[in-house]
């Protein structure tokens, strides 16, 4: 017999969530049954009712309300509504997948720690820079003992960028810096990002250098394409575009992800970097809500 459909809403309609709508009506085990915002005339609210899906202009409070409708909910919101919008769904042993860069929930790269999805119910997705490079700093951290300085620069293309995204730009640093930090031990991190205005919209990309004792470049492109290996099984745009190695130790690498153009167009790989990421969470979920692992008094409460 075929098994129900996993039911997930949606929080904030934009960019993020439009496109992840769009990802979600693709999943055979997921079914979204509430797209919540906070403007029945916005863009996103409009698109998901013509495609057919019920949505609310009640924000989290109508989320709490038909909260008896659903298992889990994704936040693409921003960073500075996503503690408020947890602590009224925690209680309700919703889960959760976080897409705001906030610093709340247990940070998830699928393809590097994707096994401890279950043990937990906030899923931070850290950020769309995050989701691209933590795979290549995890797979190259384990080649050298010590790396004193990782420099992650994402460029995504403007119209790809919506305003929730603006307004928690440094957050967006913080917590990328942070995550990149705890996956790659390196002793310091900086990210960048580049909203970058061309037309035509430049490809979704991020640049990694990392300073190293000494690295040599067939290890490197070793460890390099089996991490990209893993995350092209879910993401299909990704791929390496760079990798070299320099006698100062410097190690390079650079990557672009292509999207699908759910949403927008294929540029914007930015949205699907991080969404394809929360359908691996939301589906791990849904594989498994009958799995001891995941009984109910294990949840975060
Ligand atoms: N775009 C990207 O490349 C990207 C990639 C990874 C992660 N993210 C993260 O995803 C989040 C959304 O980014 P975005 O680019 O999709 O921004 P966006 O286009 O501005 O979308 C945010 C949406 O959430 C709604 N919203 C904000 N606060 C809300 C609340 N408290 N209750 C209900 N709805 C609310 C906004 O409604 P209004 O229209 O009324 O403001 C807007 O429709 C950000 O935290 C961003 O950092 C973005």
């Amino acid at each position: 017999m075929k098994p129900q459909p996993f039911k997930v809403a949606i929080l904030g309609a934009g960019c993020i969530g439009t496109d992840l709508l769009m990802k979600i009506q693709r999943s055979i085990h997921l079914e979204c049954v509430l797209v919540a915002g906070r403007n029945q005339a916005s863009c996103g609210l409009r698109k998901a009712l013509k495609m057919g899906y019920p949505t609310t202009d009640g924000g989290i409070a109508a989320l709490v309300d038909k909260s008896h409708t659903f298992d889990l909910v994704f936040d693409a919101t921003d960073a500075h509504s996503h503690q408020e919008h947890w602590n009224q769904l925690k209680p309700l042993r919703k889960l959760m997948v976080n897409l705001t860069p906030t610093q709340v929930g247990h940070m998830i790269a699928p393809s590097v720690n994707g096994n401890e999805i279950l043990e937990h119910q906030n899923i931070s997705l850290i950020s769309c820079g995050g989701q691209a490079s933590i795979p290549l700093v995890t797979a190259l951290s384990s080649l050298f003992p010590s790396i004193p300085y990782i420099e992650v620069v994402t460029t995504a293309a403007s119209p790809s960028v919506g305003r929730g995204t603006r307004l928690n730009l440094d957050e967006y640093i913080e917590t990328t810096e942070m995550a990149i930090s705890a996956f790659s031990r390196a002793s310091q991190v900086k990210a960048l990002v580049n909203l970058s205005p061309a037309k035509p919209p430049t490809t979704f990309r991020v640049a990694i250098s990392m300073m190293t004792d000494g690295a040599d470049l067939s290890a490197v492109k070793a460890a390099v394409t089996e991490a990209a290996a893993q995350v092209l099984s879910f993401v299909p745009g990704y791929h390496i575009t760079a990798c070299k190695t320099f006698e100062s130790g410097q190690v390079f690498v650079a990557v672009e992800v292509k999207g699908r153009g759910d949403y927008l167009p294929p540029y914007a790989g930015n949205l699907d970097i991080i969404n394809a990421a929360a359908i691996v969470v939301a589906e791990r979920y849904a594989v498994n809500r009958t799995s001891p692992l995941m009984p109910t008094s294990e949840l975060e409460l």
